[in-house]
């Protein structure tokens, strides 16, 4: 098939939130720490009647009610998720209970883990998997999703927490920009442990260098293919600087969609992204006002000079209000959502960019997870994305999301901790803080076999 990508998205979120405001009083943290320091409203969260199977059964059993598709039509299924609840059965083996009534069981995938970038790896796997010559026909559905959980003991906020993003393929762009390393920045060696081991600042900068390892890759192969597609013409298709890269930049995207642990490191990110343009072409004129001697730091001074950061944060502020922040609707509201958060990020363009204006759009997506993996990619919006809309009803299902009192967010967390991976286990939070129409774990026997119902 010619056109690869996405037909149809849902998304799911815990019923309750904290505001991050009462957050930083709640904490005893100075005024702004939360919400302006690390630019977060609010967070979701999930008690112990809910789990990475829950979530999953949810919303894919949404996007099949709510698009209307027949189960016997999906002949891949991936997830990309780091909430390992069992070292060997995957989720997506819990997902096939949702196709037994239709006798479909030749379902290909499994699922993808390292960090916030499973999902990515579960994308590019559906999308792969329907260009290649293994495609049977039928449409893949992608789940990513996650609870999200920081131990009470970090620096910065306490917890947050969790969910997930599916979708089906069409319309993704081949070329990705790739860059991975062994970095040991955030990672869960305590197997017992819902935690993540964190070393902050260097999860900060590896954000950063993956970003320049990324979009470099991308802007390089884009470069050499319109240079072969123009046979060997000179490929500075802009006429703007000798560095081929130049011949993509942010200028080519209308709405770039970033992983987002939490709003500030977007913001952080969308400037890097610019501070790449102008290292490839320093002549524009938006960048008149850039220091020339940024042009001298050796690489690794640019990862953490703040001068750097300052001065692009500056000149993209308005630029990032105006294509970025339709894209952090969800993230807003419910805080870091590892796996999903990149596809929040599309699913939240998709809700708040009108239909006309969205038809013919180009959107780039920064996937990042630590580790590290991290990929730079773009899609164009090919059709009408009414229905998606109108189906999702992302935004007043987001405004629904209850703000409750800090105390209920701890209590949450503490029955999680307490009782992560306890068998025989009968969850103790209420139903009533479950979704309507959601499934919820309802126990788990003595064998550590899991059984769900719907709220
Ligand atoms: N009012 C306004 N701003 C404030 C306030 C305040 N009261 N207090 C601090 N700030 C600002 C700081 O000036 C700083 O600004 P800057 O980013 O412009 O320099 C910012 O808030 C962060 O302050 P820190 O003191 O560095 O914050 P903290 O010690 O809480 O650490 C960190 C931040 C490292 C991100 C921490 O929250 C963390 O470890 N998070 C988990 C890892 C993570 O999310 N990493 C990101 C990429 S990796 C991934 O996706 C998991």
């Amino acid at each position: 098939p010619k056109d690869v990508g996405i037909l149809a998205m849902d998304m799911y979120f815990p019923k309750r939130c904290i505001s991050e405001e009462d957050l930083e009083v709640f904490d005893g943290v100075p005024k702004g720490k939360y919400t302006i320091g690390l630019g977060q409203s609010y967070m979701a969260f999930a008690d112990d009647r809910e789990d990475i199977n829950s979530i999953a059964l949810t919303v894919v059993s949404s996007l099949l009610k709510r698009y209307n598709i027949d189960p016997k039509s999906i002949g891949r299924l991936e997830v990309g998720t780091e909430t390992i609840i069992d070292k060997s059965k995957s989720v997506k083996t819990v997902l096939m209970d949702l196709f037994e009534s239709s006798g479909n069981h030749d379902i290909e995938g499994l699922d993808s883990k390292n960090a916030c970038y499973g999902s990515t790896a579960a994308l590019f796997n559906a999308v792969n998997w329907i260009e290649s010559r293994s495609w049977d026909g039928r449409n893949a559905i992608v789940f990513s999703g996650d609870i999200a959980v920081y131990a009470e003991a970090r620096p910065a906020r306490r917890r947050r927490r969790c969910l997930r993003a599916p979708h089906r393929s069409r319309r993704a762009h081949p070329i990705h920009g790739t860059y991975m390393a062994n970095v040991y920045d955030f990672y869960k060696p305590k197997l017992a442990s819902e935690y993540p081991v964190v070393d902050g600042p260097l999860s900060i900068s590896t954000y950063i260098t993956a970003i320049d390892g990324a979009y470099s890759a991308y802007r390089a192969k884009i470069a050499a293919a319109s240079k072969a597609l123009s046979k060997g013409a000179n490929g500075d298709a802009k006429g703007k600087t000798s560095d081929p890269k130049a011949v993509f930049s942010l200028d080519d995207v209308d709405y770039p969609v970033y992983h987002s642990p939490y709003g500030k490191q977007v913001q952080k990110g969308h400037a890097r992204m610019l501070f790449n343009d102008y290292l490839s072409a320093p002549h524009k004129p938006e960048f008149a006002s850039v220091p020339a001697e940024f042009l001298d730091l050796p690489y690794a001074a640019t990862l953490s000079d703040k001068a750097v950061e300052k001065t692009f944060m500056g000149i993209t502020k308005a630029d990032y209000a105006k294509r970025v922040g339709p894209s952090m609707r969800c993230a807003a509201r419910c805080g870091n959502m590892y796996t999903a958060s990149l596809y929040g990020g599309l699913t939240s363009v998709v809700s708040v960019v009108e239909p006309k204006e969205l038809l013919g759009k180009r959107i780039s997506m920064y996937a990042y997870g630590s580790g590290c993996a991290s990929s730079f990619f773009t899609l164009r919006v090919k059709g009408d994305t009414s229905a998606i809309r109108e189906k999702m009803d992302l935004l007043s299902r987001l405004e629904a999301v209850k703000v409750v009192p800090c105390e209920e967010f701890v209590a949450g967390l503490k029955l999680r901790e307490e009782n992560h991976n306890a068998a025989p286990y009968t969850p103790v939070g209420s139903v009533e803080n479950v979704w309507p129409g959601a499934y919820y774990l309802e126990s788990i026997d003595s064998m550590n076999r899991r059984k769900y119902a719907i709220a």
